[in-house]
């Protein structure tokens, strides 16, 4: 069987499991902004050539000015609600699972799931992430989109490494042990 391509989560989460808070909003990641500090983002983002997010992500980069941060990519955004291609992004109804499966099976780089959370779990529930970069910020929101819900089946991971950073975020990398 060809070696299938790595499905990767990279997201941040605060310490009670909120990846945006009670508005959607994601400024508590600015707590942990340091000048020339990325997270490990940008080497993490060559591994991969191809992006998968929801809707609403989608919309909170816009709303944030952002208008293709992925501009090297090929950019899957799915919507129920939309379906249409202009240059590298494409809006898709398609299943997370369905989409997920058909480009691990195309050649290319790793597949980076950037979120939120009912894309992340639609995926985790077909156990399809094979690894995940946590990177916890030091703030408990109270309340939120949460980042893992209750549906999904048990799998193993593998901590790969964890680093803790002078901003007091802490960030963990799994690899996701589909044996179990
Ligand atoms: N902290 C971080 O690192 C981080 C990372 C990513 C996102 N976020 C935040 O997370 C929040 C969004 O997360 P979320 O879980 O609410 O939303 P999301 O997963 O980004 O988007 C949900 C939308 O995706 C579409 N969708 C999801 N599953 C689908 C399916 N099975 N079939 C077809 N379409 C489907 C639907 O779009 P339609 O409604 O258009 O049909 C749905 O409303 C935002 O506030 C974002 O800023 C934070």
């Amino acid at each position: 069987m060809a070696i299938q391509r790595r499905v990767s989560l990279f997201i941040a989460t605060s310490l009670d499991g909120y990846i945006a808070d009670n508005e959607g909003g994601i400024s508590f990641l600015k707590l942990v902004e340091a000048a020339g500090e990325d997270y490990g983002y940008a080497e993490f983002s060559n591994t991969a050539d191809t992006v998968v997010l929801g809707r609403k992500t989608w919309d909170t980069l816009q709303s944030m000015g952002v208008e293709n941060p992925y501009q090297d990519k090929e950019v899957f955004v799915i919507s129920r609600s939309g379906a249409g291609k202009q240059g590298s992004v494409t809006i898709t109804p398609q299943d997370p699972a369905e989409l997920v499966k058909q480009l691990k099976n195309l050649q290319g780089k790793g597949i980076y799931v950037d979120g939120g959370a009912e894309v992340v779990n639609s995926l985790l529930r077909e156990k399809l992430i094979d690894h995940m970069v946590i990177s916890v910020i030091p703030v408990i929101l109270g309340g939120g989109v949460r980042l893992f819900g209750e549906e999904n089946p048990q799998q193993s991971l593998k901590l790969l490494q964890s680093k803790a950073f002078p901003s007091g975020l802490v960030q963990m990398e799994y690899a996701v042990e589909h044996t179990v």
